[in-house]
């Protein structure tokens, strides 16, 4: 047996087939399933695509680079679920292109950090995070609160996710802008009509502004919504297993 190894050895022909056999049994025993189990991303009550607003301070989190310091994955250890809440659901992130996972923590993991503290706690501490926690090394975001959010691309962005599979409808996409604004704005014309393309947003003005929606309302719309959508006082895993 173990001298018949060594013609293998010296062959690269036919070192490579049988590699690519083994390689090709391995990878069909491991990947095929997943294409057929129902529950590889099981469904959970809650979860929507993110609001026109959520979405631009995604973006804006995505260029600044928040996620070089944080993740938004809750493990499913003890420490981490006492800290942070429930252990994150893959679902939670099933609209997130790119997902936010990660274990480069410098800052404290953000995926349930919404209504976790006031909107005006995370404006000052966007704009100044030593002003309150003193011994804090991130950066400082005060230019945020003073660029408008861009509106005019907001229906290119749902566009975009539609193309890798974020199911946003047409009315949803035709009424972007005005969906935007309007969650910055409260009790504009467009409120009930918001509020019924994505259950649970939170409407208001996020960044003590009322007069301009800024790129500080979209990151404290988005930061407020983490890790919200999901009810967990009636989430029960053994449901989702069939
Ligand atoms: C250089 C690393 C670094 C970067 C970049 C960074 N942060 Fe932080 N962040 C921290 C650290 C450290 C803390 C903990 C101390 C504090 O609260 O300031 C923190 C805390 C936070 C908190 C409070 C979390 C909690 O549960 O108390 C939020 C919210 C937050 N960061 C959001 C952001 C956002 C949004 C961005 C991008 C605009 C960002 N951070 C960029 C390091 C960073």
């Amino acid at each position: 047996m173990l001298n018949k190894h060594e013609r293998i050895e010296k062959s690269a022909t036919l070192l490579f087939i049988l590699s690519f056999i083994v390689v090709t049994i391995g990878g069909l025993v491991e990947i095929a399933p997943l294409f057929y189990v129902k529950n590889t991303i099981e469904k959970v009550k809650g979860m929507r695509p993110y609001t026109p607003l959520e979405l631009a301070g995604r973006n804006v989190y995505i260029r600044e680079g928040c996620y070089l310091c944080h993740s938004q994955m809750i493990r499913p250890f003890r420490d981490e679920v006492e800290r942070y809440g429930h252990y994150s659901l893959a679902a939670e992130s099933m609209y997130d292109h790119p997902f936010q996972w990660g274990s480069k923590r410098t800052g404290p993991d953000l995926a349930r950090v919404g209504k976790r503290y006031s909107d005006k706690w995370h404006v000052q501490h966007l704009k100044n995070p030593q002003s309150v926690v003193p011994e804090s090394v991130m950066p400082r975001y005060a230019f945020l609160a003073d660029t408008d959010v861009r509106t005019d691309d907001a229906a290119l962005h749902l566009k975009t996710n539609v193309q890798v599979g974020v199911p946003y409808t047409k009315e949803m996409i035709e009424n972007a802008t005005k969906d935007m604004l309007a969650q910055a704005t409260p009790d504009s014309d467009d409120e009930d009509a918001l509020r019924k393309r994505y259950p649970k947003v939170q409407i208001r003005d996020f960044d003590g502004n009322p007069k301009r929606v800024t790129e500080m309302d979209a990151l404290v719309a988005y930061l407020q919504m983490l890790g919200t959508l999901v009810d967990f006082k009636d989430y029960k895993a053994e449901d989702n297993l069939r």
